[in-house]
């Protein structure tokens, strides 16, 4: 057992004078003590012959040995640091690396899913149609007067205007709902997210491209109350539970009759303040009946089914939650702005 005793010194004292200046050196000299084929493993190795008798005292020196040797290169890879990895041209490999900033939703994106989210948990589906309309979808069949000003060029982009039905960016995404009559079965209860484009200078309150989700309810039977009751809902999903709405009388080419919806401010709760311009209501939609003649266009029966539609700014309803007053903000992809919006909760 002396060979023993002695390989156990031996080990003893190489870890009392071991020094490391680098963390290669240490993980070395981890691998020369306590490795697979380290000196301390080669000693619970030979541990195996030690005698009976002896194997309680051994053991427990074995395993002090075991505990200095860990210790000591513990301590040897604090010492070194962090810094001692050098790279060839001796720069330090083991500094942190500059973490890449996390995207995020763009705010526009959230409340809209935020929109689309509180339709489909009372059973509407999504919609969807071309950015690239005809003049049929995005007015005629919508109950567009000939003469109507929107079809003019001052607020429409035309692509092509020289035959009967041009091709233009669409205006709104109520020519979604024609798309959604003239195929899907009834009842139908859709709502339709997207892009619209309109001929407008920019300015705080105007952009020439915005987004909208438009709302459609056909089915037999459908009455304004029922309007009412989803809006009401909505307002209260997105505004929170205390919102109030008000409606307005209107006009839409496409709904008998119209209303313009206000809900109350969630700033000043109905007090008034400059948000609210002093009224306490904030405007965030338009909304009716479906006309017959739209109904009829797409091919429905006016006379079993009716419907409502609504329509609202995406933009609008983000501006009102979180309170921005200048939508040109939304456009233009400044970081700062965007990153407000990295802990925005969706539903
Ligand atoms: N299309 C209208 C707009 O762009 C919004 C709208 C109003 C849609 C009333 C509707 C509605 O479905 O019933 O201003």
């Amino acid at each position: 057992m002396s060979e023993m005793k002695e390989a156990i010194e031996q080990v003893l004292s190489e870890l009392n004078e071991l020094k490391c200046s680098t963390q290669k050196e240490v993980e070395q000299a981890r691998i020369h003590f306590l490795g697979k084929k380290g000196s301390v493993t080669a000693l619970f190795d030979e541990f195996r012959t030690v005698a009976p008798e002896l194997k309680r005292e051994f053991g427990q020196r074995l395993n002090e040995i075991k505990k200095i040797a860990t210790a000591k290169i513990e301590e040897m890879k604090t010492a070194v640091g962090e810094t001692s990895v050098k790279g060839a041209s001796g720069e330090d490999l083991s500094m942190p690396g500059d973490a890449f900033p996390l995207g995020s939703r763009h705010p526009v994106s959230i409340v809209r899913q935020q929109i689309v989210d509180i339709f489909r948990k009372v059973g509407y589906t999504v919609a969807e149609g071309p950015e690239i309309e005809d003049d049929w979808h995005v007015f005629e069949a919508l109950n567009f007067p000939p003469n109507h000003p929107a079809r003019e060029m001052q607020d429409t982009f035309f692509i092509s205007n020289g035959h009967l039905n041009p091709l233009l960016l669409r205006t709104h995404t109520s020519s979604v709902q024609v798309r959604t009559m003239e195929t899907q079965p009834l009842p139908i209860r859709v709502v339709c997210p997207g892009r619209v484009f309109r001929n407008e200078a920019i300015s705080a309150r105007a952009h020439c491209i915005f987004h909208q989700v438009e709302g459609l309810y056909i089915d037999e039977n459908v009455t304004f109350a029922d309007l009412k009751q989803a809006i009401l809902m909505f307002a209260r999903e997105m505004f929170g539970p205390d919102a109030e709405i008000r409606m307005r009388p209107s006009y839409f080419p496409f709904t008998e009759p119209s209303s313009e919806v206000d809900v109350s401010c969630n700033i000043c709760h109905g007090k008034g303040c400059n948000i609210c311009k002093g009224t306490g209501w904030l405007e965030i939609m338009g909304c009716g009946m479906v006309d017959p003649n739209v109904l009829e266009a797409s091919g429905i029966d006016s006379k079993k089914y009716s419907g409502f539609a609504f329509g609202m700014g995406v933009e609008r309803i983000a501006m009102l939650k979180w309170q921005v007053n200048d939508l040109r903000h939304y456009f233009e992809n400044d970081l700062r702005f965007l990153e407000e919006f990295s802990t925005a909760t969706e539903v």
